[in-house]
């Protein structure tokens, strides 16, 4: 078995889709094993995407992911990071599949920042980073 870290986005938060995202994930299989609302500061989130904090759209990040509290979950099941992935979709919510977390339930709004409702660890390896900075 392993686990992984799933985000509710400050979007997802917003727009009341914390129960949603938990529902996809119990009706999969997988268990929730902690969970937790927390605000970030951008120690943390730079620490997180440290590996976008060179790149042109990381400024917007920050303020997005900062824009709210966040629902940090620590979910685990066999196979559980490929299949948290799968369940969210591509990144940007407008061509990610219907059927999967951010193509029913996300959308463009216009903002500089991509607004996609949901994160999840995309390793082995990431997930257990993450884990450790999100549940120290
Ligand atoms: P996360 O689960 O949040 O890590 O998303 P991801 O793994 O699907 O995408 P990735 O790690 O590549 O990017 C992290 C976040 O940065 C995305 O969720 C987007 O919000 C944002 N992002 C990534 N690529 C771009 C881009 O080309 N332009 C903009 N504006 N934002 C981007
Ligand atoms: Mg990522």
């Amino acid at each position: 078995t392993e686990q992984t870290l799933v985000l509710v986005k400050p979007d997802g938060v917003r727009r009341n889709l914390i129960g949603e995202v938990i529902a996809r994930i119990e009706r999969k299989g997988y268990s929730i094993v902690d969970l937790k609302f927390v605000q970030p500061n951008e120690s943390l989130l730079r620490e997180h995407y440290e590996e976008h904090v060179d790149k042109p759209f990381f400024p917007s990040l920050l303020e997005f992911m900062m824009s709210g509290p966040m629902v940090a979950i620590r979910v685990e099941g066999d196979r559980v990071v490929e299949g948290f992935r799968s369940l969210a979709g591509e990144t940007n919510p407008t061509t990610a599949a219907p059927g999967t977390i951010r193509g029913d339930l996300g959308r463009d709004w216009g903002t500089a920042a991509i607004e996609n409702v949901v994160h999840g660890s995309d390793s082995t390896l990431s997930a257990e980073r993450e884990l450790a900075i999100w549940f120290k």
